[in-house]
C-alpha cells in the first residue's frame, strides 16, 4: 500500500450479459472548508453515449451529465459503499494492510474483485480483467482455519508472513459483520459463513432452516446448504448476483441495499429513515414489477416479526439489476432472536403505525403501501403464522440442528405479541 491516499477512483460497471466491465465515471472524495468528507461522481462521456449503459442506482445516480455530491456515509455514495466490505471485510483488509486507519476509499480499492453487484474500482481509466480464478469447495477447511484465526486475532504482524498472505484468499469484499468467505462450486459461486465462537446455537444450520422456512411461507429466499469441514458447520448461500455465461465467466447484476434506496445512513441519527413503509413507497418507483414485489416485501416483514428476525437493518434488504430493470432481491441473512420479551419486540425497521412494533395490526395497518386489499393482507398473515407455528421445528430438525438449538431458540418463534 502507498502511504499517500487516494482520493479518486475510477468506477467499473459489469453492462448486463457481458462477462467483462467498463468504464462508467469517476469518483471523487474530498474534504468541506469544515473538514467534512463529501464525495462526487460523475458519469464519463463515452459511458453516456453508450447505448447499453445503465444507472447505477436508480434513486441518487441517474444516469445524467451532471455531477453528483453526497456527504451521507462519509462521502460516499450509497451505491459505491453497497459493493464494498462491512465489519468483516474491512478486518480483513485492516490486518492484511497492517494498517487500522484506512480510509473508505481504500477500502473500495483495497477489496477484491467478489464484491456484491456488478460495479468495480480502480486508480486507472481502464477496468482490470474479470477475476477468474475463485476459491473452490476443496478451500474451504484452509479459509476456515484462517478465519478463525483472524477471529482469535492470531496473526504475525509481518505483512509478509505466509499465514498473512492466507488472508488475501479470505478476502472479501462482500458485506456484513459475520466471518465469510466467496468460493466456487460447480459453475456457481457461494457465500460461504463460518461458525463463530460466541454463536449460543448452530446458526449455520439455523439460517439454513430460516431460508427454507421463508421458503415455505411463500417467500423468495436464497438458495443455501450446509458443508460439514473440519468438524465444523458452513453454511453455503447461492449468490443471486452472479450467472455463469460461458468458460469461467461469470455476469453480474447490479445491486444496491434498502439503506441506499432510502438515501439513509448507519448512523443513530439517521434512523427515521429506517422504514420499511419508505422503502416499498422508493421501491415501487424503480422495480420492474412494483405489485408483485411490494406483496413480497410484505411477506418479508410478516416474516421477520414471526421469527423475530430484529437483525433486518436496511443493509440486509436489497435490490438488484440481472437486466436493465430493477427488482427485489431474493431474502437473505434470515436469523431469529429468542427474546425475552413476551409483549413487545421491535424490528430493525418501522413497520407501521405503531413503528418498528413486530405485531400483526401494526404490519397490516399500512396495507394499502403495499398494494394489498386489506383482506388480502390479513388473509397472508393468518396463513403464514399458521405455517411458522406448525413447521418451524421441524424444519430446524431437518437442516441438521440438534434439538438443544431448537430449544435455544424456540421462544424466538410467533411469540404472544405478535397477535395482540
Ligand atoms: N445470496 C447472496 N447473493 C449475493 N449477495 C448476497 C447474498 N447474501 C448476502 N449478500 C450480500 O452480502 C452481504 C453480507 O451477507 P449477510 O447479510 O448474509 O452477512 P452477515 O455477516 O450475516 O450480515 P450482518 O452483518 O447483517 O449480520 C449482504 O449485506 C448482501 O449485500
Ligand atoms: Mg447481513
Amino acid at each position: 500500500m502507498t502511504s499517500k491516499r487516494p482520493t479518486e477512483c475510477f468506477v467499473y460497471v459489469t453492462l448486463p450479459g457481458s462477462p467483462s466491465p467498463v468504464t462508467a465515471g469517476r469518483f471523487v472524495l474530498e474534504q468541506t472548508p469544515a473538514g467534512d468528507p463529501i464525495g462526487r461522481f460523475v458519469y464519463g462521456r463515452s459511458y453516456l453515449a453508450n447505448p447499453d449503459a445503465v444507472e447505477i442506482d436508480p434513486v441518487e445516480l441517474k444516469l445524467s451529465g451532471e455531477t453528483y455530491e453526497t456527504v451521507r456515509l462519509n462521502g460516499v455514495f450509497g451505491a459505491l459503499r453497497d459493493a464494498g466490505p462491512d465489519y468483516w471485510g474491512r478486518r480483513v483488509i485492516e490486518k492484511h494492510a497492517g494498517i487500522t486507519t484506512l480510509g473508505e476509499l481504500d477500502y473500495l480499492l483495497e477489496s477484491p474483485d467478489d464484491r456484491a453487484g456488478a460495479l468495480g474500482f480502480g486508480e486507472k481509466v481502464d477496468p482490470p480483467a474479470p477475476l477468474r480464478k475463485f476459491n473452490q469447495t476443496l478451500d474451504l477447511a484452509r479459509l476456515q482455519t484462517t478465519a478463525e484465526a483472524l477471529m482469535r486475532d492470531d496473526f504475525p504482524d509481518d505483512p509478509n508472513a505466509p499465514q498473512v498472505q492466507d488472508l488475501l484468499l479470505l478476502g472479501t469484499s462482500m458485506g456484513g459483520a459475520r466471518p465469510k468467505a466467496v468460493i466456487e462450486d460447480q459453475g456457481e459461486l457461494w457465500i460461504a459463513k463460518f461458525a463463530r465462537p460466541d454463536d449460543r446455537w448452530n446458526a449455520e444450520r439455523v439460517e439454513d432452516a430460516m431460508l427454507r422456512l421463508a421458503g415455505q411461507c411463500g417467500i423468495r429466499a436464497a438458495e443455501s446448504r450446509i458443508e460439514r469441514v473440519g468438524g465444523k458447520d458452513v453454511l453455503l448461500v447461492k449468490r443471486f448476483d452472479r450467472a455463469r455465461k460461458d468458460g469461467s465467466s461469470y455476469t453480474r447484476s447490479r445491486m444496491i441495499s434498502s439503506l441506499t434506496v432510502l438515501r439513509a445512513d448507519d448512523a443513530a441519527s439517521a434512523r427515521e429513515r429506517w422504514s420499511y413503509v419508505l422503502f416499498v413507497e422508493e421501491m415501487r418507483r424503480c422495480v420492474s414489477d412494483p405489485k408483485s414485489d411490494a406483496r413480497e416485501l410484505f411477506r418479508r416483514i410478516v416474516f421477520n416479526a414471526l421469527i423475530s428476525n430484529i437483525d433486518d437493518h436496511p443493509r440486509n434488504h436489497a435490490l438488484i439489476a440481472p437486466e436493465r430493470k430493477w427488482m427485489l432481491s431474493p431474502a437473505y441473512d434470515l436469523t431469529p432472536a429468542p427474546l425475552v420479551s413476551q409483549d413487545r419486540r421491535d424490528l430493525a425497521m418501522e413497520c407501521g403505525d405503531q413503528g418498528r412494533f413486530a405485531n400483526a395490526a401494526n404490519i397490516l395497518s399500512q396495507h394499502a403501501r403495499f398494494l394489498l386489499e386489506r383482506e388480502e393482507a390479513e388473509k397472508i398473515i393468518t396463513e403464514m403464522t399458521g405455517q411458522v407455528t406448525k413447521t418451524w421445528e421441524e424444519t430446524v430438525l431437518a437442516s441438521g440442528a440438534s434439538q438443544r438449538d431448537v430449544d435455544a431458540i424456540r421462544a424466538a418463534f410467533v411469540y404472544p405479541g405478535f397477535s395482540h
